[in-house]
């Protein structure tokens, strides 16, 4: 099965932490009424869906390669200002200069190069208009996923490494200078950077481990590629780690991402 083709469990898994991220990436862009904005790797909509909260006079561009998320973005977000076509980052289906902002939600670790995609939104983007992504810091601000990989760390590291070598681990621009040097290699200019906190509640620890076994996303389904006995033992220990050896209970994870926006020339 492609990776990304299963739009309502992908809500489950990631979509509920990017309706958290997208307003302050949003706002952190700069952008302003009436503008015409690509959200670059849309997935199912959320970023598109949030800017039109945001901003009354305001168009969003949706592009995304899995079909399945496109047919469930259109159906989903039935604004008039938002629309969704199919395409890849690394050669944008757009003319150049056809856009005010190029925006991309964590999306440049699961791209074969992000410097190709970081050039054409600047292409796509016009002069003075602005370039801007955001990522989770995987070094320490994702402990979705970072206490996941710890669990079957302490449980089975050859699973881990096996992970690494087949990059299913999550890696690449997880902080604020190796962002800012990929926006100035792109070409663009004054690149700044942020980072955004937030908070994602859990209603059990079902909440939280139920999506690492939907395959949702390539990380996610990882998880159900563990032998049984290994996938248990993970289970028991990352419930240890996030609401102890009691009954199951609600619980809060913070996270962090880090953004970069720049200025097309
Ligand atoms: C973690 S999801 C983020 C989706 C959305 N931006 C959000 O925040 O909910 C990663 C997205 O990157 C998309 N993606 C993967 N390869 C891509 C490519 N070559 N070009 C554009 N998007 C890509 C996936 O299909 C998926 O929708």
């Amino acid at each position: 099965m492609a990776a990304f083709s299963k739009p309502e469990a992908y809500g489950r898994w990631m979509g509920r932490w990017s309706e958290r991220l997208a307003p302050g990436f949003g706002r952190f862009s700069g952008l302003a009424e009436g503008c015409r904005v690509l959200d670059v790797g849309a997935g199912t909509g959320v970023l598109g869906a949030t800017i039109v909260q945001l901003f009354n006079q305001v168009e969003v561009v949706g592009v995304e390669p899995s079909v399945e998320y496109v047919a469930y973005a259109r159906a989903a977000h039935l604004d008039p200002r938002l629309s969704f076509y199919v395409g890849d980052a690394q050669a944008l289906p757009f003319a150049d200069n056809s856009f005010d902002a190029s925006l991309a939600l964590l999306i440049l670790q699961e791209l074969p190069d992000a410097a190709v995609a970081a050039g054409e939104m600047r292409r796509v983007t016009r002069p003075g208009g602005i370039v801007a992504a955001c990522q989770w810091d995987f070094r320490d601000g994702m402990p979705m996923t970072s206490l996941f990989w710890q669990a079957v760390q302490e449980v089975s590291p050859e699973a881990v490494a096996q992970a690494a070598a087949a990059r299913r681990t999550p890696s690449g621009y997880s902080d604020r200078e190796a962002l800012a040097q990929l926006w100035s290699e792109a070409g663009l200019q004054s690149p700044e950077t942020s980072r955004l906190e937030i908070t994602m509640e859990f209603a059990s620890f079902d909440d939280y481990w139920t999506p690492f076994l939907s395959n949702a996303t390539p990380t996610s389904s990882f998880a159900g590629t563990l032998p049984p006995a290994v996938r248990q033992t993970v289970t028991g220990t990352l419930r240890e780690k996030l609401i102890g050896s009691g009954p199951d209970r609600p619980f809060a994870l913070n996270a962090a991402a880090v953004a970069v926006r720049g200025i097309a020339p």
